[in-house]
C-alpha cells in the first residue's frame, strides 16, 4: 500500500544499520551498504522528490510507443508514471527496497523479463540530468547514514498517516504538519 513508509517500518532502518560498521564511511565502502543503497533507490522511486521534468519540445514528428508526436509538441515525463508502472515493477504501490537486489525475483518484471533501464530515474537523464546528482546521492548515502545509525524514527500516531497521500507537487510538501518521533538509539 501507498501508505507504508520508512517510519512505519522500523526493520528498514534496522537492516541498514546492520550494515553499518563503527569506521569512517568512504565513498567506496559506502558502496557495500547493499541494503542501504536499496532502500535509498526505493525510496527515490516510491515518492520522487522530483515529480516530472521540466517542459520538453519534439524537433521532429516521432512515435512513441504507441503515441505519434507531432513536431513542435511539448511534453514533460512523469515520474510518478513511469515510478509506478505495473507493467514494469511487481507489487508498485509497496516499499519494497528489495526490488533493487538483483538476487530477489522482485527484480524483475511482473512477467520474469529485465525492467526497461529507463523505468527508474528520479534525476532525469541525457543532457539534463541533474546537475547534483551524484552530490544528492553522496548526501542520501552519508547523512542518511549517520542519522539511521544515532536515531530512530517514527510516526507519532502511523494510524493518522494510513491514508494520506503526497501532495501532487514539486516536493510533496503535505500542508498538514507530519509529527515524527526522534529517539536517541540504545546502543548509540
Ligand atoms: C534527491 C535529490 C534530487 C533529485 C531527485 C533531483 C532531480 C532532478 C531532475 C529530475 C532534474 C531534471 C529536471 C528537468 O527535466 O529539467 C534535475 C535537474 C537539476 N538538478 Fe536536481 N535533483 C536532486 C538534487 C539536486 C541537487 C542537490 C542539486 C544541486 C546541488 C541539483 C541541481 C540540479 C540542476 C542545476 C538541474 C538542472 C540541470 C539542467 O537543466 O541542465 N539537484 N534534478
Amino acid at each position: 500500500m501507498k501508505d507504508e513508509r520508512i517510519a512505519e517500518d522500523p526493520s528498514l532502518g534496522e537492516k541498514s544499520k546492520d550494515e553499518i560498521v563503527d569506521t569512517l564511511l568512504t565513498l567506496d565502502s559506502v558502496q557495500d551498504l547493499e541494503y542501504l543503497n536499496w532502500t535509498i533507490q526505493e525510496a527515490l522511486r516510491f515518492l520522487s522528490p522530483v515529480q516530472a521534468t521540466s517542459q520538453y519540445e519534439t524537433t521532429q514528428d516521432v512515435k512513441i510507443g504507441k503515441y505519434n508526436f507531432q513536431k513542435g509538441v511539448n511534453f514533460a515525463i512523469n515520474f510518478d508514471a513511469l515510478h509506478m508502472n505495473s507493467s514494469q515493477w511487481q507489487r508498485p504501490q509497496e516499499f519494497l527496497p528489495e526490488r533493487f537486489n538483483p538476487q530477489s525475483p522482485l527484480y524483475l518484471t511482473p512477467d520474469g523479463k529485465k525492467r526497461n533501464p529507463f523505468s527508474w530515474c528520479p534525476f532525469a537523464g541525457g543532457k539534463r540530468v541533474c546537475f547534483g546528482k551524484t552530490l544528492a546521492e553522496c548526501n542520501l548515502k552519508f547523512i542518511g547514514t549517520y542519522l539511521t545509525q544515532f536515531y530512530n524514527f517514527e510516526f507519532e500516531d502511523p494510524s493518522k498517516y494510513a491514508n494520506i497521500y503526497p501532495h501532487a507537487i514539486v516536493g510533496k510538501m503535505s500542508d498538514k504538519p507530519v509529527n515524527v518521533r526522534i529517539t536517541k538509539r540504545a546502543s548509540s
